[in-house]
């Protein structure tokens, strides 16, 4: 059984959310054509710092960066590189904030100047996916009833659904229990309680589902070359509701 947390933890968990919400909301100007995702990387990283916050990925299992910035067909944890994103492209910034120990995580795919109809399905129904999910985040549902729900409106648009990667609990640490599986049948897995805190965060492809690691050990790829995008938030349940811990819409200082 996963351990939940207080509501004074989730609160300690939303101060780092707020400061990655507002790195994301930083992120949706900057993300043009011609930019690195090394120089977003760089941004990403100060940004954070000015906060007073630390970047939790880079030398997480000795993964070197700040960001993951998977463009196009990378799935997910792709290293940042100096070649400038062109138009059309879209990429996912993947960063987890520390701020005094306790941990947010959030992905968010961003187009690159204009973007074929494709692409522009892909994130929305991937984005659908993540807050059909975040419904399903209530007291006393199972973890199953996210996975379900998020498999089923990829699969009715046509999309496939990565399993090798999972949302997670998350707190002081970056991975805990709860595993959160974009798929599978609904009523089943862990018991969602007052207190559970986890990321939500599927990879969605266009083709098959199937994933190809490069040499580097990490950039997640899809094996047929089609196109694959993601959303992430860090989710808290609790009596009064459930609470997005990374939400961009959040008005409110960092
Ligand atoms: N933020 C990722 C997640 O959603 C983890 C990235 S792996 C790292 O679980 F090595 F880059 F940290
Ligand atoms: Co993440």
């Amino acid at each position: 059984m996963s351990k939940v947390k207080t509501l004074a933890q989730i609160k300690l968990m939303q101060k780092a959310g707020k400061i990655l919400a507002a790195c994301h909301r930083e992120l949706a100007k900057k993300i043009v054509p011609g930019v690195t995702t090394m120089e977003i990387d760089r941004f990403v990283e100060q940004f954070i710092r000015d906060h007073g916050a630390t970047p939790e990925q880079k030398g997480y299992r000795g993964y070197p960066f700040a960001t993951c910035a998977s463009v196009n067909d990378v799935i997910c944890h792709g290293f940042p590189t100096d070649t400038p994103l062109q138009n059309g492209d879209f990429v996912t910034i993947d960063m987890v904030v520390n701020l005094n120990g306790w941990l947010a995580d959030s992905a968010w795919s961003y187009t690159v100047g204009e973007v074929s109809k494709e692409v522009t399905d892909l994130l929305r129904v991937t984005k659908e996916c993540l807050y059909l999910g975040i419904e399903q985040a209530v007291i006393g549902n199972r973890v199953g009833d996210i996975s379900h729900v998020i498999e089923k409106h990829a699969e009715a648009n046509g999309y496939s659904i990565v399993r090798e990667f999972t949302g997670h609990g998350i707190g002081q640490k970056m991975h805990e229990t709860p595993h959160v599986p974009h798929y599978g049948p609904k009523g089943l897995g862990p018991l969602i309680r007052d207190g559970s805190v986890f990321t939500i965060e599927p990879m969605l492809n266009t083709g098959k589902r199937h994933v190809f690691i490069d040499s580097d050990g990490w950039t997640a790829r899809t094996a047929d070359g089609s196109l694959s995008a993601q959303y992430e938030h860090t989710i808290a349940v609790t009596k009064k509701g459930t609470i997005i811990l990374t939400d961009q819409q959040l008005e409110g200082s960092t």
